[in-house]
């Protein structure tokens, strides 16, 4: 069983604190992905963990084992980073087995699990080529190989996926997840991705500025973000955000001059003329006359089209609320022009508010 388990781990560089303090416990078997962005603390956090990087305060056990002062090698990890240097004149048979060779283990034993790494991952008719004559694709399905066959406790990943190109990202994205599936261990996992954090996670550690936002399963942080920074990160588009100001009424007016009802999440948490932001995403506005039928309470919001993105199924439209830009989708696209007035209706109880000054959503 392998828990990892950070306690009010701090990283100090000189006077710069790059983390402070985060408290995590990710549970035996989880593919928890830390997600942020640029220069939040997320590959400190995780070379800590690695033991690559020392603890400047707290505590960080693996599988019950306080971890702080021992060094990589007896963590019982593996890491893959973005940057994955395979040997270049060794075969991926050769790179496969290396760590195990410099472990001194013998030859059946290398040789199993060099063969098992091979299968899992699909390798079996590369091992006799050398990385100059894989793709990107399969030289970083090698690198991966290369941590299973250690059988590590915990895999620690660093942005693995970066420099491959969009579909191949996406390709390899699914090969993890399967990886994940079929090996069970504990993932750990970086990116500055959204998208991956997403489709990856069994739970999601959203970093800002060396602080852990918010931690929660992916449709946790879509529907319920703790903060305009977690609505505007996670999703795309990301959610809409329209100034707004509480009435006495339990209705909000919007900077358009829209009065809507306070979303009934955080009726009678409203203070009289309290600045906030109002917020919903592109899914919760139906172009007036869709046929679909939704259930709750609706309002009509005009949009002023400056500019559409077909998509093919759908369209995205960027438009423009009283200077404050909003990203709606027409599911039956036709062609929209740049000027035009669109009516939609808003569905009201999907809606979010949160504090303009602190930024925090006003839940109950
Ligand atoms: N070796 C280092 N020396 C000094 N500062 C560092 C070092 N490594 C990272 N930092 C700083 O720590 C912060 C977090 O960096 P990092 O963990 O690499 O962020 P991320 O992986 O989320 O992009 C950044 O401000 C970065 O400049
Ligand atoms: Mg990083």
């Amino acid at each position: 069983m392998t828990e990892v388990n950070l306690a009010n781990v701090t990283k100090d560089y000189g006077s710069v604190r790059a983390v402070h303090g985060i408290d995590l416990g990710i549970g035996d078997g989880e593919f928890v992905v830390l997600v942020g962005p640029s220069g939040c603390g997320k590959s400190t956090t995780l070379r800590m963990i690695a033991g690559l990087e020392s603890i400047s305060g707290g505590e960080i056990t693996i599988g019950g084992r306080l971890v702080n002062d021992l060094p990589p090698r007896e963590r019982n990890i593996s890491m893959v980073f973005q940057n994955y240097a395979l040997y270049p004149h060794m075969t991926v048979r050769e790179n496969l087995g290396f760590s195990l060779r410099i472990a001194k283990a013998d030859a059946a034993a290398i040789r199993t699990a060099v063969r098992d790494a091979a299968d899992i991952l699909g390798l079996n008719e590369l091992l006799d080529r050398k990385p100059a004559e894989l793709s990107g694709g399969q030289r970083q399905r090698v690198a991966m190989g290369r941590a299973i066959v250690r059988h590590p406790d915990v895999f620690l990943f660093d942005e693995p996926l970066s420099n491959l190109d969009a579909k191949l990202r996406t390709q390899m994205r699914v090969e993890i997840k399967k990886l994940h599936q079929r090996v069970g261990n504990t993932i750990i996992y970086v990116t500055h991705d959204q998208v991956e954090a997403m489709t990856l996670a069994d739970r999601i550690v959203l970093m800002r500025d060396g602080h852990i936002v918010q931690v929660g399963t992916p449709l946790d942080l879509f529907n319920a973000p703790v903060s305009t920074f977690v609505a505007t990160f996670i999703g795309s588009p990301p959610m809409n955000l329209i100034d707004g100001t509480a009435t006495d009424d339990d209705t909000i007016r919007l900077a358009n001059g829209l009065v809507v009802p306070v979303p009934a999440s955080a009726r009678g948490l409203l203070q009289a003329e309290q600045k906030v932001q109002f917020g919903f995403r592109a899914d919760n506005l139906m172009p007036a006359g869709h046929a679909v039928q939704e259930d709750g309470e609706m309002a009509e919001l005009d949009l002023t089209v400056t500019l559409t993105e077909p998509l093919g199924t759908e369209t995205l439209l960027f438009t423009d609320v009283a200077g404050t830009e909003v990203q709606a989708k027409m599911l039956n696209p036709r062609p929209v022009r740049p000027g035009e007035t669109l009516k939609f209706h808003l569905m009201l109880d999907k809606c979010h508010v949160f504090d303009a000054i602190s930024s925090q959503a006003i839940r109950s």
